[in-house]
């Protein structure tokens, strides 16, 4: 089977392509390198091919779409707060350029596509878990466009009979999510703190929680979306079905790290959910999906690899 990748030079997609690749499918990557790195690829090199361009750009989609069998569609411009800054850009990458994959991977006549939807769809839910019944209401920028992106999915399977499923994944972390930028993901933010001896940040009083997820869990799903039966033109949660305050989280951290960690608090950032965490009952039940790695022996994962990077 051929997949094509989109993202698949950044943390998600990588660690996709890998496991594609270890299960003796051919990949394609779909990366304009914006937030992907080459470095990332490192495993797979020389078994995949590697285009590289935008989303944005319809022919260079259709291009990488020809011969595929799947495409998992991970492209897009991240960040709650990117999104409330910049909510042009974000709409433009997540939009227009979900609309792109969708009409490239209809053309192309493949089985199916695998839509990275976002847990911030559900905005400020009123009660914990949330489930997909619950009606999306999403409080920032981003959080739209990743939930437009699951009606477009939707609409080209009812249209045009394009087999689409949506997964709604709930705080990814773990290797190669890129610590870097001011819109890292916020365990990857804390790792690289104490790593270098900085005090990490906090956005409000770190009584916030996530339903973090780690990366292998979030693989295992993007595979088994691609095969499994009749759930075409859903949406499924992809969580670990727990969530951690911030604090929790950073407390966590310096028991595995054996490193004392002193919170800077700063003012909350405007976009941001309070809570969130996943109802996974319909992903197990429809999808087989069956979260192995929880929050704890994830982090400690995490937190080894940057260790020894
Ligand atoms: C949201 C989505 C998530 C998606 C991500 C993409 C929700 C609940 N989750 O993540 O599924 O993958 O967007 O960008 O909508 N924070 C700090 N210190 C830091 C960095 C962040 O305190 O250095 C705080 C943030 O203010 C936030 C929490 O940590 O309260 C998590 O932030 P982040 O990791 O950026 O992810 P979300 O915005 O929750």
């Amino acid at each position: 089977m051929r997949y094509l990748v989109t993202g698949g030079a950044g943390f998600i997609g990588s660690n996709t392509v890998d496991e594609i690749v270890r299960r003796g499918h051919s990949a394609v990557v779909l990366d304009d390198f914006s937030a992907g790195r080459e470095e990332n690829l490192k495993r797979s090199a020389g078994k995949i091919e590697i285009i590289r361009g935008s989303i944005t750009d319809l022919p260079t989609v259709q291009k990488a779409c020809e011969g595929a069998d799947y495409v998992i569609h991970l492209a897009a411009l991240t960040s709650v707060p990117r999104s409330v800054k910049d909510p042009l850009e974000t709409n433009h990458v997540n939009i227009d350029g979900t609309l792109n994959v969708l009409v490239a991977a209809r053309d192309a006549k493949v089985r199916r596509l695998v839509y990275a939807a976002s847990c911030s769809a559900y905005g400020e839910a009123p009660i914990q878990p949330q489930c997909e019944r619950m009606s999306p209401d999403p409080i920032s920028p981003y959080g739209v466009t990743k939930f437009v992106g699951e009606l477009y999915a939707k609409v080209f399977y009812r249209c045009y009979g394009l087999e689409t499923i949506c997964l709604r994944y709930f705080n990814v972390f773990g290797p190669r999510e890129n610590p870097t930028s001011s819109y890292s993901g916020v365990l990857s933010k804390f790792v690289t703190a104490l790593l270098i001896h900085e005090q990490p940040i906090i956005f409000g009083d770190g009584e916030q929680s996530r339903d973090f997820t780690y990366i292998e869990n979030v693989v295992q799903a993007n595979l088994l979306a691609c095969d499994a039966q009749n759930c075409a033109g859903k949406t499924f949660n992809v969580g670990n079905g727990g969530r951690n305050t911030l604090n929790e989280a950073l407390r966590l951290l310096e028991k595995i790290s054996e490193k004392k960690a002193t919170a800077k608090y700063e003012p909350p950032r405007s976009g941001d959910v309070l809570h969130s965490q996943a109802d996974i009952t319909e992903a197990r039940e429809v999808l087989g999906y069956d979260p192995k790695v929880g929050f704890e022996e994830g982090l400690r994962r995490t937190w080894e690899w940057y260790a020894a990077t």
